[in-house]
């Protein structure tokens, strides 16, 4: 038998005798990686007499060829194997009654902005809300991002397909923003709302997922100012992480919606692995906000001279993982019921002020 064929031989049975994918990658490595065993009589053509070469070259490439088809068919044939093995091991009769040990549960985002709306209520505020498909209007333009400006870009946004007639591209909303721009088009002031809900991003690792939550706060009336931003969102931030007083700074930032923006950060110590607030030197960044901009005012049908306001931002998932210790991001929306048993709420302990909050 040539070498060659010897090769082919041995490669085969590796492949078929692999037990898991992980193996059959192993072997893939050894044969047709950087410095595998086919790669190298690939690479040692070149140095082949032209006649050797004519001879040789069909067949390295048809053993490579094989040995390609050959892992890829028993690559999949074992990651089938897995999804089965997976598929028995986690099965879920749903057709069973439910039993109080199987009860659901509410999902830590839903818990949280449930005491967040119940502590805002509490302080006067309504509930708004607004569509997840949104206009460039709604999103950018009344906001007072510049037209074509790379703010646009900078939120990773994702456009929907244009509208055939009109060309224009709507887009799953960037943030929760755009409400305060639909309430103060259909309301008169004074307003005072949150308006909590989805928020799309194409982004994805261990603190950003393509779907999270915001909530989103804006108050406008007669001689607001910067005191009653950082006096409500002080009272608020207290509340929620069950604070008697909170250290806070209002870092300068930059808002196209706001002037003057700024990051709110609350006084922490991360040492020894865990996070405690009101101590140490570290600072942890909690929500944007900022005075409502003149243009956003005047986008929306009011006079800045008459109506001034404030408004906040915030991630409602990563604030959920701040309280109640969620270490990873993505896990929260996998739908994975071991997860939510795990992390869950009982659904007849709903926050309210009353009763406790969490
Ligand atoms: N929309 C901002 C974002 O998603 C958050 C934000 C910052 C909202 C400042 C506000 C604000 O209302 O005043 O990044």
């Amino acid at each position: 038998m040539t070498d060659l064929a010897q090769l082919e031989l041995d490669l085969i049975n590796a492949i078929g005798s692999a037990e898991s994918v992980a193996a059959v990658e192993e072997v893939r490595v050894a044969a047709l990686g950087k410095s595998g065993s086919v790669s190298g009589l690939l690479k040692g053509m070149g140095a082949l007499s032209p006649d050797a070469r004519r001879e040789q070259g069909p067949l390295i490439n048809g053993l490579r060829d094989r040995v390609s088809a050959a892992i890829a068919a028993r690559k999949a044939e074992l990651e089938a194997d897995e999804l089965d093995a997976r598929l028995l091991a986690e099965r879920v009769d749903l057709t069973l009654p439910p039993r109080p040990r199987r009860k659901g549960g509410v999902h830590p985002t839903m818990q949280v902005m449930d005491e967040m709306v119940a502590i805002f209520a509490e302080m006067g505020f309504a509930v708004a809300e607004g569509p997840d498909v949104e206009d460039d209007f709604h999103n950018f333009t009344a906001l007072n991002f510049p037209p074509k400006h790379p703010a646009r870009e900078m939120h990773d946004t994702f456009f929907l397909k244009p509208d055939p007639q009109t060309g224009e591209r709507k887009v799953l909303r960037t943030h929760t923003s755009p409400v305060q721009v639909r309430t103060m088009m259909s309301q008169q002031p004074p307003i005072r709302i949150i308006a909590p809900g989805r928020t799309f991003r194409k982004d994805s690792d261990a603190t950003h997922t393509p779907m999270f939550h915001q909530i989103e706060g804006l108050v406008i009336d007669r001689d607001i100012h910067m005191g009653h931003l950082k006096t409500t969102l002080q009272t608020f931030i207290g509340r929620f992480f069950e604070l008697d007083e909170v250290q806070a700074r209002f870092r300068p930032h930059h808002f196209p919606f706001t002037e003057p923006s700024a990051e709110m950060d609350i006084r922490c110590d991360r040492s020894g692995g865990q996070l405690t607030f009101n101590t140490g030197d570290d600072w942890l960044e909690i929500l944007g906000c900022g005075m409502v901009h003149p243009n956003v005012l005047s986008a929306c049908g009011l006079d800045p001279n008459e109506w001034q306001g404030f408004a906040f931002g915030m991630g409602v998932d990563r604030l959920a993982m701040l309280k109640y210790g969620v270490p990873d991001l993505r896990p929260m929306f996998d739908a994975d019921t071991r997860w939510l048993a795990h992390y869950g709420f009982s659904a007849f302990a709903a926050p309210n002020p009353a009763s406790g909050l969490s």
